[in-house]
């Protein structure tokens, strides 16, 4: 009888065990992701000193906010003196909404990942030192509303995909390094050229009858 009541106690507490073990997993996902954030970033100002990597979920960490199931949906870090790389794991926070890293010093590409963040409302990653080309795979962020990628050091085309984001409201690519025509189809027909002046190799609207589709020299 005491035997048996043991095993069921032993079972049961490794049952609770497993299931904790499980739940941790899942929820870490988003911690982890995070704290890769924090691994490739320079913080002088300590921003991210909260950032405990050893806690269940990122929800009582700064700067983080979560949403009733606990997931992460904003990420405000805008003028946080942050300086270092995006890390292509901020893609796996699927219910992220705000992205805002505006205002640093974050340097390299924007990590094609971030078109993972389906939830994506707002991605601002203006003044940085960004580079490379915009990823052609931000058009899959079908609920995003703003993009604003001003004020960095990004080359190459804009990516004519991008003009089916129909949620688009303000897209701002001024005070960059572009190339090559502006598109003017779909949600791009409401930008001003105020979205893309200061880029000096950008040649001015397609389909106006004055530049060709696509010029050389843009890469
Ligand atoms: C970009 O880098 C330059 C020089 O490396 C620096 O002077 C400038 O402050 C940086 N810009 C931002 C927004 O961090
Ligand atoms: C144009 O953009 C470049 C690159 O971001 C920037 O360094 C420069 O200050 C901008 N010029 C003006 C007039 O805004």
């Amino acid at each position: 009888m005491a035997m048996a009541s043991l095993a069921l106690l032993l079972q049961v507490v490794l049952t609770v065990t497993l299931l904790n073990t499980l739940e941790t997993t899942h929820a870490n996902v988003e911690g982890d992701a995070l704290y890769a954030l924090r691994r490739a970033v320079r913080d002088p100002k300590n921003v991210l000193q909260s950032w405990d990597p050893t806690l269940v979920d990122p929800c009582t960490w700064f700067h983080v906010t979560c949403d009733a199931d606990n997931r992460v949906t904003r990420l405000d870090l805008g003028n946080a003196q942050l300086r270092g790389r995006l890390v292509p794991d901020l893609g796996k926070l699927e219910r992220l909404q705000y992205l805002e890293l505006y205002m640093n010093n974050l340097v390299g590409s924007i990590p094609e990942e971030i078109g993972e963040l389906k939830s994506l409302v707002s991605l601002d990653l203006y003044h940085n030192n960004l580079t490379d080309s915009i990823p052609a795979s931000l058009s899959k962020l079908s609920n995003l509303k703003f993009m604003r990628l001003n004020s960095n050091r990004l080359t190459g085309r804009i990516p004519r995909q991008l003009t089916k984001l129909q949620n688009l409201k303000i897209f701002d690519v001024s005070n960059n390094g572009l190339c090559g025509t502006i598109p003017t189809t779909g949600s791009f027909s409401k930008f001003t050229e105020e979205s893309f002046r200061n880029n000096s190799r950008l040649e001015g609207p397609e389909l106006m009858g004055f530049v060709r589709y696509d010029t050389g020299g843009c890469k």
